[in-house]
Order: C-alpha cells, then structure tokens, then sequence
C-alpha cells in the first residue's frame, strides 16, 4: 500500500540509485509545490550535491523572492542559486503588449538564463523535473485548453543540450500525494498548500505593456488582497485569488482633487484543476475592506473593481 513515508523512502534511494556516488545534479526552484517538494526530497538524497537554480524574473509578488531564499537556504540550508534576472527581463519585455509575445519572450529568457547559471555548476550531470503524472499524461495524449490558448514554458531542450539526464522523482504522483508526502518531509502547509502563480507571474496581470511603475502598483493591490484573503481564512478553499491591473484610466476624487487613475479587477476563483472554474462568492465586507485598502494604500489606484466571470468562457488569467 501506498503511504507517503514510504513513497518518500523509495524516492530518495531511487535519486540515490540515479545520481551514483558522486554525480552533481541540479533543479529549478520557482517556490511553487511541485519544485519544492522535488526540492527538499532530492536534497534529502544527495545533500551538497544537489544545486537548486532560482531565477528572479522581476515578475513574482511581493516578497517572494526573499521567501524562496529564506525557506531553502535559511530553513533548508540548500545549495541555492539565486539569481536577480529582473532587469534582463523588463528589458526583453519592453514595448511588448500581446500576451503570447509576452509568454514568448518571458520563456526564452528563462531558458537562457536557465542555462548560464546550469553550466557553472561543474560537473553537473542530472536535471531534476518537478514533473507529476496529470503532466506526463497531458504531454503525451491530451491538450488541454490552457495548453493550446497559452504555451505554458518549461526549460525544453536544455537536458539535450547540456547532455543531462533526467530525474523526475514525482512523476507517478497526482497533487495531494505531492503534498502528502512534501508533509512526510516535514516541509511547511504554506508551502505545500499554495495557490497556482503562473510561469510568466505579473507579466500576465499588467494588461498591457509591463513597465515597473505598473509592476508596482500591481504588486501592492495584490499583497493587500492576499493579506486579507488569507486573515479572513479563504485562502486555502480558493484555486487562486490575485489582482489585475487594467489598461484603462478613469477619473476619480481624492479630498477636493479630481484624480485620473489606474483600476484594479479582483479575481477569485473555485476550482479542481484549472480546467474549469467559478468565480468565488467573497463575503461583501471583504472586498469592501480590500477595495478601500487598494484605493487608499496604492499609490495610483483610484478604481477597484470584481471580476464576475466563470471558465469557459472566461480564461482565469485575463491574458
Ligand atoms: P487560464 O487563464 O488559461 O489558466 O484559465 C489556467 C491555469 O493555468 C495558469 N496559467 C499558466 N501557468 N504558465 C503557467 O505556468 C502560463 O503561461 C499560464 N497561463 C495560465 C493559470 O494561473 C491557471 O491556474
């Protein structure tokens, strides 16, 4: 019978089995579940020898860059490679409003800088994947509408060409046994029970072009409704909860000012695999608090509004 200690003790004699002795192996940490359960697995079996790769786009919220380097370096005291690209990434992104453009560029940066950082770790012989099996599944017989309205990046090629072999230690368990057996690593809920954030992260938020001003506003709109999805006690009953920032401008008034302002759309959404969702009922009081924070607390913002939408037709993301 499957248990998630033993799944775990199987594993890492497996990534022992693999690497040998002695090989050096590394992995790409986004601080979502799934890398981060490969994480500290892969760790467990090889210690020093595994690097872990942490790529800063310049496009995660508010504080996850440090929380990434506290939890696996601090916590964990990994070997971990992180590395600020954001200014690389702006650059590449600069004048580019189509989202696929934007998913485009956004892949083709993290695959180089992906890579640069891969080849200074010497001697490094296996790249571990994150991979579960609704993955392995999807690339081989299925396509979701996710996949084929908007290409979701990976480092594809990068084991080819750099000759290294492939380690997927997850890739035979579904979501919950992932976070079952990330808690028979004594890994932490608020890891484990994170929301999705998409590869390309705020890029697909800032309708638009994405300049760092828009960046800024986005990322503080969307601390405050995640701080107060998370004290009112939702944030683990909703797939996703997150800010979008509009290209739209509209006129307001602050004190006896007439403002003209950006707007921020709340989406928050119930469902089991991305593939179909509706949108969450929020308590009324919540979004009023979150509305009034937004506008009074963000610099910018003088318009909030609630994205009613359900998929299909709707996209979750709104890019
Ligand atoms: P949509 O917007 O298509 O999103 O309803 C379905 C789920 O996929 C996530 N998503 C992405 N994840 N790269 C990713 O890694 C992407 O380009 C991407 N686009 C959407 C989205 O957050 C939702 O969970």
């Amino acid at each position: 019978t499957w248990t998630p200690a033993s799944f775990v003790e199987e594993a890492i004699a497996a990534v022992r089995e693999k690497a040998g002795p002695s090989d050096r192996v590394i992995l790409g940490l986004s601080g979502g579940v799934d890398s981060s359960v490969a994480a500290v697995l892969c760790q467990r079996a090889l210690g020093d020898r595994l690097t872990c790769i942490f790529v800063d786009n310049g496009l995660l919220r508010e504080g996850e860059a440090e929380s990434v380097e506290r939890t696996f370096r601090g916590h964990f005291h990994m070997n971990l490679d992180a590395v600020d690209a954001s200014a690389r990434f702006l650059e590449g992104l600069r004048g580019v409003v189509d989202p696929e453009q934007k998913r485009k560029v956004i892949g083709r940066l993290f695959i180089e800088v992906f890579e640069e950082e891969a080849k200074r770790v010497q001697g490094a012989k296996w790249l571990v994947q994150g991979t579960l099996y609704p993955d392995v599944i999807e690339s081989v017989s299925f396509k979701g509408p996710s996949a084929v309205i908007k290409s979701h990046h990976n480092v594809g090629g990068l084991p080819e060409r750099m000759n290294l072999g492939l380690i997927e230690p997850l890739r035979e368990l579904f979501k919950d046994e992932v976070r079952a057996a990330g808690e028979a690593l004594g890994m932490p809920r608020d890891i484990l029970y994170r929301q999705p954030f998409p590869g390309p992260g705020l890029a697909v938020r800032c309708l638009g072009e994405v300049t760092p001003e828009k960046l800024r506003v986005l990322r503080e709109a969307d601390a405050i409704f995640d701080q107060e999805i998370r004290a009112a006690g939702l944030y683990e009953s909703l797939w996703q909860s997150f800010c979008v920032l509009l290209p739209v401008r509209s006129v307001g008034v602050m004190g006896d000012e007439r403002t003209y302002d950006e707007a921020i759309a709340l989406r928050a959404v119930h469902s089991t695999d991305g593939m179909t969702a509706d949108w969450a009922r929020l308590p009324y009081d919540l979004i009023a608090r979150v509305s009034s924070r937004i506008i009074n607390e963000v610099r910018g913002v003088n318009r909030v509004v609630l994205d009613v939408s359900s998929k299909p037709p709707s996209t979750i993301e709104w890019e």
